[in-house]
Parts: structure tokens; C-alpha cells; sequence
């Protein structure tokens, strides 16, 4: 299946758009840990085309993160094609992905992202709209459907290709069950089967495993990872081996986890302005990183109250030099010693 920019064709793997991670530090560490492709969060066409600061600014990335695809969302057509326009002329990425997934209310409410879903025309006109506004590739992102009654993944996703689409992604859920329940594979399968386009599938995979059993049952000609990445970004370079039939790479032990989520916070500072607003924002893939290795409770509170790198430093090197006093069972002592020592203190203490 060939992609409608210069990717490899044997299955890419690609680290899905998500707002507050897939950020441009994310966005490299994955690239380097085997992604092949990644997208930006999704960004308002409206904040785009006004150029709003705080827009402009997440649109950011280096040329080690090609190929790359900005996401952009908006119920407006015109709006979307002047978003386009923009993107294409100051920022030229690979492809330009128009998100009609998203069920944040705040922008379903303006019938962006998944909101698009209630009204196919609207959809087609979006597709049109950014399609006549840029030379580079339109891609799209959905959902199977706004809703049970109108969970029709196969008829949108010819809708999308007929309006010019030239990939489809589909998380296949509704926009109203949310995260709920289980991503149905099978809409994957029968998407693949329908559309001339290349299809990515997504949903559900949290393991190298899940990646490639998706790949298998539904035919999909790109995985697409979102959760499966947090904490752990040599997710693909492990999915990259079982596709090829080799081995699959043991995940990092715990010193060289904590290594690169060191190297990810100082890209993430490097990358911010604010680097203790960058420190604080980076707390939750700390907590991603540690999750899983002993005594992650503790380790994680400590993370949590974070305001700098350095003190990242030392938390992690606290841990290294005594992991044992993480250990659950040692802190429970711990307490039990601390407070058998209360009891038996003197009244007058
Ligand atoms: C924190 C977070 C932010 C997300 N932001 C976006 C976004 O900006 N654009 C988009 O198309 N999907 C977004 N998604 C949806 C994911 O791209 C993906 O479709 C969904 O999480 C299902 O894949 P998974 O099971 O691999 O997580 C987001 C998901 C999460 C968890």
C-alpha cells in the first residue's frame, strides 16, 4: 500500500497525535526508539489562522522528526483551508491530518473533531476545503461513528476517500463511548477492505504483542500506538522486531528507564521556555516511566512533587543507591516500627 508521503512501506508504525504528549520532545524519542511516522496534537484551525501565540508555538518540531503530520480540527471549512494554507507555507510537514476523532465536549460543543461525525457533508466539505488549500498530503483521523445508532465505520471512511482523503486512521470506538469498552478490531478489518487509501489502524494496543495482532487480524497497512507509548517509547522498536519474526528486545531495565527519562525531561526543557513549568508538566511521564518497577507508589510521590530537573536527578539516584527503601514491604516495617515506638513511648515524651 503506498503512503502519500516517503515512508516505509512494510507496516509504519506511527505515534498517534495526542494534546499535552505527543509533544516535540515525545515526538523525537519515539522517532528514535523506531516510530516512522508521527503527528502533532491536534491544533485549532481557528488559533491557526489568528495565529493565535500559543497555537503557532506547538507547532514546533526539528527535522529529525520527519515525516510528520499537523493536526488540525475545526467544524468550519474556510477556516480549516486558511489553517491549511498557513501550515503548508511557514511550516511544511509530510502531511496535514484533519482530526474528526476527538470527544473533548469543548470541541464536539462546535461540532469539531468527532462533532464533524453528526453531519458526513460537513465532513466532505472540510476534506474538500483543506484539500484545495495545500499541495501537501490530507490525511484524516475518526472514530467509527458520533453514536451506536450511527456507527457506520465503512460508509465515513468512503466518504473521507471520495472527499480526497489520501490516509484514513480509525480508532474505532464511538465519540459517546468515549474510552469506554473495547476498540472493535473488526471495523479496522472491514475498513482496510473497503478503502483503495491506506488504513492505520488504532485502539487498544499496549504491548508489541497487541501491535502486531491487530496488524494480523484486520490487514491494516500502519499501526498507530497512543497509550501503549507512555513510559515506554521502545514500544516500537519491539513491535519492529516481532513484525520482522526476530526476538523481541527485553524492555530497558530500571537504570537505563530512569537514562531516558532524564534525556526526555532535558529535551522537554530545552524545548519549553518555562523550565519549571516545563518540570511540573513533565510529572506525568515520570509517573509513566517508573510505573511497574518496585516500589513505584513511593517513587511516584516523590515524582510528584517535583519542580526541577535536578531534583528529578536526585530522586532517581536516591532510588538507585537504596531501591530497597522503596520496597513496599519496607515501608510497611517502617511504619509498623514507627508506630510500635509511639506506643511505647513515655507519656511524658
Ligand atoms: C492524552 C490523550 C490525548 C489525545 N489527543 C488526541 C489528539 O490531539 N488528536 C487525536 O486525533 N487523538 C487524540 N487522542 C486519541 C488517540 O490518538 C487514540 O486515538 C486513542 O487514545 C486510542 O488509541 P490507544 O488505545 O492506543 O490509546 C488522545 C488520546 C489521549 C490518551
Amino acid at each position: 500500500m503506498r503512503f502519500p508521503f516517503k515512508v516505509r512501506d512494510d507496516i509504519p508504525l506511527y505515534l498517534a497525535p495526542m494534546a499535552g504528549v505527543s509533544e516535540s520532545p515525545f515526538r523525537r524519542l519515539c522517532r528514535r526508539f523506531g516510530a516512522d511516522v508521527v503527528v502533532t496534537e491536534f491544533l485549532s484551525a481557528e488559533g491557526i489562522r489568528r495565529e493565535n501565540a500559543a497555537t503557532l508555538d506547538k507547532l514546533r518540531f526539528g527535522g529529525d522528526e520527519r515525516p510528520i503530520g499537523v493536526q488540525i480540527f475545526g467544524a468550519d471549512p474556510a477556516a480549516m483551508g486558511d489553517a491549511a494554507r498557513l501550515v503548508t507555507d511557514v511550516f511544511e510537514p509530510e502531511f496535514i491530518d484533519i482530526n474528526f476523532g476527538c470527544p473533548v465536549k469543548k470541541v464536539v460543543r462546535r461540532n469539531g473533531g468527532s462533532g464533524c461525525l453528526k453531519d458526513l457533508s460537513l465532513v466532505e466539505s472540510v476534506i474538500r476545503s483543506v484539500s484545495g488549500s495545500t499541495h501537501l498530503p490530507v490525511t484524516v483521523k475518526i472514530r467509527s461513528g458520533w453514536s451506536e445508532e450511527t456507527r457506520l465505520p465503512v460508509e465515513i471512511a468512503l466518504r473521507c476517500q471520495d472527499a480526497g482523503a489520501k490516509a484514513l486512521a480509525l480508532h474505532p470506538r464511538t465519540r459517546t463511548q468515549m474510552y469506554s469498552g473495547s476498540a472493535r478490531w473488526e471495523e479496522i478489518a472491514a475498513v482496510a477492505g473497503a478503502l483503495d487509501i491506506p488504513v492505520i489502524g488504532n485502539g487498544d494496543i499496549k504491548t508489541a504483542e497487541d501491535a502486531v495482532r491487530m496488524q494480523r487480524e484486520t490487514g491494516c497497512a500502519a499501526i498507530m500506538i497512543a497509550r501503549g507509548s507512555f513510559g515506554q517509547p521502545w514500544i516500537f522498536d519491539q513491535t519492529r522486531a516481532l513484525l520482522e519474526g526476530k526476538p523481541k528486545p527485553e524492555a530497558p531495565k530500571i537504570e537505563r528507564r530512569f537514562e531516558i527519562a532524564l534525556e526526555h525531561a532535558h529535551m522537554a526543557e530545552e524545548y519549553e521556555a518555562d523550565p519549571r513549568g516545563a518540570a511540573i508538566e513533565f510529572r506525568k511521564h515520570l509517573g509513566w516511566y517508573v510505573k511497574g518497577v518496585p516500589g513505584s507508589a513511593e517513587l511516584r510521590r516523590k515524582l510528584h512533587a517535583v519542580v526541577s530537573l535536578s531534583e528529578v536527578e536526585d530522586v532517581f539516584a536516591s532510588y538507585l543507591a537504596n531501591p530497597h527503601r522503596y520496597d513496599d514491604a519496607h515501608i510497611a516495617a517502617a511504619i509498623s516500627d514507627e508506630s510500635a515506638g509511639l506506643e511505647s513511648a513515655p507519656a511524658a515524651a
